[in-house]
């Protein structure tokens, strides 16, 4: 089966062709990242304006790339929630369209349940596992037990941890998109420079939640302190201390998490999951019996692979849209479609 998907939720227009739901054929991912630089952070309405300009050739390169012609398609797959609904409804309506003059099947895709399902389109994880969903929208700890059975045990009670990164690094004028930039100045810093506490959570019912939004104010409310004359506050000690920070946040939930549910599996996805320190702590679980899995650093941020991937098992279930699918900008409930 070879399923188009196509990814608009944010500011990457992407599209692939996937066989089977494992053989990725081709993943055309076209970047708006430079066209937001100027405002460090994405305008919903430029971003949106921009999928309409390039979808129809973002798509026609992934077929080209991978040597196929539109009728060799079985389905088209769209992520249709949650995102910026201007940006999933070019992606929705485009897919509706060409699956409608195609006349195959077309499915609406979680995205969220595409980046926790991507790393088993590498790398085939046995069920149950524990998930970790980190990116710029959503910090989630979750016991998956199939594509579509995911129960949520903590999840950020603000901020996500992407975010944090990408205000971090706008407010200390780092550069864009924060995560990435912060990851690479951190290669050069020193992790202890400075002490950046984690949140303080008395949740005795929710032991698997997390704050961001101390943290990232904590590291905003320094800069003027950073800025005057503090030899120790370079970028990269600031870059790097911030990420042992949040990374050390997140990463005792998961030990805590795998620790009390016994589960010994672990998998990570979403554009945080590209972060090299979170990478490494998560390798580190394996000396304690763990698999831990992630997917590749192309899969990791939003592209349209994960989402024909997913797309695939739902379609082998007999799952399938029609012409009412519509976008959403909210998370769905995490329990059965
Ligand atoms: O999954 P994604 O592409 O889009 C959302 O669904 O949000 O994730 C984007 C987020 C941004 O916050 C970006 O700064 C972060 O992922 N990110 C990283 C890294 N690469 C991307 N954060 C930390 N380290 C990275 N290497
Ligand atoms: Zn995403």
């Amino acid at each position: 089966m070879i399923v188009l998907g196509i990814e608009t939720s944010c500011d990457e227009c992407s599209a692939a062709v996937v066989r089977d739901g494992r053989e990725i054929l081709s993943n055309v991912i076209a970047t708006q990242i430079e066209l937001h630089k100027p405002y460090q952070g994405v305008v919903p309405e430029l971003a949106s304006r921009l999928h309409t300009e390039w979808i129809s050739q973002v798509v026609k390169a992934a077929l080209d790339k991978a040597g196929l012609e539109n009728s060799d398609l079985d389905a088209v797959a769209v992520s249709n929630r949650p995102g910026l609904l201007g940006s999933l409804l070019v992606g929705v309506n485009f897919a509706k369209s060409f699956a409608y003059a195609l006349g195959i099947p077309v499915i609406g895709i979680d995205h969220i349940r595409a980046h926790l399902y991507a790393s088993q389109i590498e790398t085939p994880l046995e069920y149950p596992y524990l998930g970790v969903l980190v990116s710029g929208g959503h910090t989630v700890i979750c016991r998956v037990d199939g594509y579509d059975e995911i129960e949520v045990l903590g999840t950020t009670i603000d901020d996500a941890i992407g975010e944090a990164f990408d205000k971090v690094a706008k407010f200390y004028d780092l550069g864009y998109p924060g995560g990435v930039v912060i990851d690479r100045l951190s290669r050069n810093g020193d992790s202890m420079a400075f002490l950046f506490p984690g949140p303080s959570l008395n949740r005795q019912e929710h032991p698997y939640d997390m704050s961001y939004s101390g943290l990232k104010t904590g590291v905003i409310n320094q800069l003027d302190k950073f800025r005057n004359g503090n030899a120790e506050a370079t970028d990269e000690n600031i870059a790097a201390s911030f990420q042992r920070a949040a990374v050390g946040i997140l990463m005792k939930r998961v030990k805590a998490a795998l620790n009390d549910t016994g589960l010994k599996r672990v998998s990570a996805g979403g554009g945080v999951a590209a972060n090299s320190l979170l990478r490494s702590e998560l390798r580190e679980l394996e000396k304690c019996g763990y698999t831990v899995t992630f997917p590749s650093l192309k899969l990791c941020t939003d592209n349209g692979a994960m989402v024909a991937g997913l797309a695939y098992r739902y379609l082998c279930d007999g799952y399938r849209d029609d012409v009412h699918l519509s976008a959403s900008a909210r998370v769905a409930a995490f329990k059965k479609c």
